[in-house]
């Protein structure tokens, strides 16, 4: 037990102890690097949301992609500063989540009413968060505290790449519409008014009342938008056929369905579950802290798992036209989600859909090796890898969420009644005791869930 714990860094007057503050006292002590670093943590991880948050609420692929690596780096950020902070006296309070006014700053800047304006936004408010980085890297004894100095230069790696790329989501994007031009100079403005409340809020401790400036008109779009946004003419989408209910059962959903390359084809239409994540990410709160790491990681993967099947497409030669493709919005807005939506998704996730496709992916991996298809072989290998770990993942927080509502259950309990649940959308049982007995039966069971790729085909 460290001694130092037994002080709260929310507990102790914050006047003392401010961001930006290069006046007050020319040295820190461990307890005030800790405050400021609390500070940050809670700032990153706000990103983090606002960066999943809109990754549905952007139209064009790569911009999805993009959103996904930075939603994980703010969250990577936040895990390194969290590191530290274990070392570093006071506590966290994790469970309690971020202080209301970093919410309420980052949320007002995400509500924005076009994708330009929401990246004018975000680029302001990670140009300022990095400012910040800089001004506490110049105050810090570099041998006293040389712990924090290094986890500062892992995060300060990130700061060229992110203040490259989101500028440019803003640069050319009004250069023929004068009223998108206005929208985007208004938006920065009203972000860099926003973000000033968070500064002196930070500095004045909790005895500051912020002052919002007026919310401009318009109908924000993202985050979290009801449908996602999508170039459909890009990536064709499904239109759901109740005849296939076993997943990709369809052959109009692909031309490779004769052939093991299917397996990129089905990597290239994860956008969809990475899509479902991200509101799940946005939407749940009071959990410890290492569920918003692993559900980041979780999340980021997906991402590259899409990325990685359109690549191989494409290399192959084949245009992502040709093929149909899945949303993972969930239709309505998060207020009118039920509470079982969350834990059911995420256990439907981590104990079917990721478990079964596991077996899909050892199979091809085996085939592509005889195809002398190395790269192939690889994709597979490197996403088994990868959802081992989702599976793990689904173990461990699938019972917390389902607390969150008031449902006590084991793990195995939760796998068990998310097959369940899969037989019944397959209508595959006439009894919930048949229905038992096909869940007991994991081989089986996928079988039903999702179809065989034929293999032996290239
Ligand atoms: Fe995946
Ligand atoms: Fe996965």
């Amino acid at each position: 037990m460290n001694e130092h714990r037994e002080v709260n860094v929310f507990d102790k007057d914050r006047s003392e102890i401010n961001l930006s503050d290069s006046e007050h006292s020319l040295y820190l002590r461990p307890k005030e690097t800790a405050c400021l670093l609390t500070d940050l943590l809670w700032v990153e991880l706000e990103l983090s949301r606002m960066a999943f948050g809109w990754l549905p609420a952007v139209k064009e692929f790569e911009t999805k992609v993009q959103l996904g690596r930075y939603g994980y780096l703010h969250n990577q950020h936040a895990k390194l500063l969290y590191e530290r902070l274990g070392e570093l006296p006071g506590s966290l309070n994790e469970k309690q989540g971020s202080p209301s006014i970093t919410r309420e700053v980052v949320e007002r800047i995400s509500l924005a009413p076009s994708e330009a304006a929401f990246f004018a936004g975000y680029t302001y408010a990670v140009r300022k968060l990095f400012e910040e980085y800089e001004l506490l890297e110049e105050r810090l004894d570099p041998i006293l505290d040389a712990p924090t100095a290094d986890k500062l230069r892992y995060i300060l790696v990130d700061r060229n790449e992110m203040l490259k790329w989101l500028p440019q989501q803003v640069q050319f994007a009004a250069t023929e519409d004068p009223v998108l031009a206005r929208e985007i100079t208004a938006w920065r403005n009203y972000a860099k008014a926003v973000w000033t409340n968070l500064i002196e809020s930070l500095n004045s401790g909790n005895h500051y009342s912020p002052v919002w400036p007026q919310h401009l008109t318009g109908q924000a779009i993202g985050p979290v938008p009801m449908n996602s946004a999508w170039n459909e003419e890009r990536f064709p989408l499904y239109k759901w056929n109740p005849a296939y209910k076993q997943s990709y059962s369809d052959p109009s959903l692909s031309p490779l369905q004769d052939s093991v390359k299917q397996m990129h084809y089905i990597n290239a239409t994860e956008m969809g579950a990475a899509e479902s994540l991200c509101y799940l990410y946005y939407a749940v709160s009071e959990m410890k802290l290492e569920f918003y790491f692993d559900t980041a990681r979780h999340l980021w993967d997906e991402v590259r798992h899409c990325e990685m099947g359109v690549r191989r497409l494409l290399q192959m030669g084949y245009k992502t036209e040709a093929f149909k493709f899945f949303k993972g919005s969930p239709g309505k807005g998060l207020k009118d989600l039920t509470q079982e939506w969350f834990p059911n998704l995420y256990a439907g996730l981590t104990m079917v859909a990721e478990p079964c496709s596991f077996i899909k992916k050892r199979k091809s991996a085996e085939h592509f090796w005889q195809f002398n298809d190395a790269l192939s072989a690889i994709h597979c290998e490197f996403d088994m890898v990868d959802e081992r770990m989702h599976v793990e993942f689904g173990k461990k927080w699938g019972p917390e969420l389902y607390k969150q509502i008031n449902d006590i259950i084991t793990a195995t309990e939760m796998s068990e009644r998310a097959r369940i649940r899969r037989i019944e959308e397959l209508g595959e049982a006439v009894s919930l005791e048949e229905a038992k007995k096909i869940a007991k039966n994991f081989p089986g069971f996928c079988g039903l869930s999702t179809i065989e790729l034929k293999y032996n085909q290239y």
